[in-house]
């Protein structure tokens, strides 16, 4: 496959996600935009049940039973996803766009080799011989960082620390060199000396290999360090979306805000952190308006009336909220 303008490696556009039935749809994923350039680092952010492993899971076709793509696209280097069924999916799967979860335990096999699982892929999706293809997962144990590949190879899930099964994990998804890696809250499990490492891992796999990542985490910290850009996520829409510098300097979405207050800082060090008070809508909960109007310290009456249009707000930046956009422009002119 060719690759074609950087800004076209993944394009989803309008996306919505549901669950019940068809004429009562409950909408998990709402209009979702996101885009992501060939080698760029993404980073989606937003508390528990904003939609972003269902969103990840949508491009990668992995729904689970009874979520429905509802409306909208997927394009991924030009070519439309969303209709796409089992071996087009699967073709796809691990060759270009690989997926690395925030529990290890449950994406390896346990009764399968770590080597073996590594080497799967290779077997799947090159023309490797088994030779070739053990030598190229003896590698990439080295590239994640395993000391001692040759015994590693054949150890068990079980017998790896937390932090060896994540690596091993990112080598199964980087063993085709596919061109995005989606990783879903990579470092949740783990303490926090491991969780430095494995990020440094996939930066270093970013700047390698030239992998687009799309690093998902409810943590605007873990993020900030790492992306070019930041889409922050709030009920299942991207709510505010600019490069990392911008967002933290100039934030103008409400919940972006209190997301960024919310950070423990060396200045919070041993003071309560802030929080933004109420919570998530659940399924089917969602207020007709702006979905962040009753948690919003800064709405007024008309965001109560319908969905909130993502606007431009600056160069690269748009926020999904027109009373914000709104005093912006006024104080621009
Ligand atoms: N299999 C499912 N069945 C029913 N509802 C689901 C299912 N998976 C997710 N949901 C609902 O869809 C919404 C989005 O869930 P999702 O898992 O994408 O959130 P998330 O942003 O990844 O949260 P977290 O940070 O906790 O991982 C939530 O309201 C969740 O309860
Ligand atoms: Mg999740």
């Amino acid at each position: 496959m060719e690759t074609p303008a950087k800004e076209n490696l993944l394009e989803v556009k309008g996306l919505s996600l549901a669950f019940g039935p068809k004429d009562k749809p409950l909408f998990a994923v709402e209009n979702l935009d996101l885009s992501l350039g060939a080698g760029e680092i993404l980073g989606v952010v937003g508390e528990s049940g904003c939609g972003k492993t269902l969103s990840a899971l949508a491009v990668i076709g992995l729904l689970p039973p009874g979520c429905r793509i509802e409306a909208g696209s997927i394009r991924f280097l030009g070519q439309e996803l969303s209709g796409l069924r089992g071996d087009g999916m699967r073709g796809l799967r691990g060759r270009e766009i690989a997926m690395i979860f925030q529990e290890p335990a449950t994406a390896l096999n346990p009764v399968q080799t770590i080597g073996a699982q590594i080497v799967e892929p290779l077997l799947l999706h090159t023309a490797m011989t088994m030779k070739e293809a053990r030598a190229e997962a003896l590698s990439i144990m080295t590239k994640v960082g395993f000391a001692g590949v040759e015994r590693l190879y054949g150890v068990y899930p079980h017998q790896l620390s937390g932090g060896m099964r994540q690596r091993a994990m990112i080598a199964m998804a980087i063993a085709c060199k596919p061109r995005l890696i989606i990783a879903d809250e990579p470092t949740t499990a783990l303490d926090a000396t491991i969780q430095a490492q494995i990020l440094e891992l996939l930066v270093r796999i970013n700047r390698d290999y030239g992998m687009a990542i799309l690093l998902i985490s409810h943590d605007l910290g873990v993020v900030g360090g790492l992306c070019g850009r930041v889409a922050v996520m709030y009920a299942g829409s991207v709510v505010e979306e600019a490069s990392t510098t911008e967002l933290f300097r100039d934030p103008v979405h409400p919940y972006t805000k209190g997301l960024i207050a919310s950070r423990p800082t060396k200045e919070s060090k041993g003071r309560p952190l802030y929080s933004i008070p109420g919570a998530v809508p659940r399924l089917g909960h969602k207020p007709s308006g702006c979905p962040f109007m009753p948690r919003c310290g800064s709405a007024v009456p008309s965001c109560a009336l319908e969905r909130p249009d993502s606007l431009e707000v600056g160069p690269g930046h748009e926020a999904r909220c027109p009373p914000e956009a709104e005093k912006r422009r006024r104080v621009d002119e």
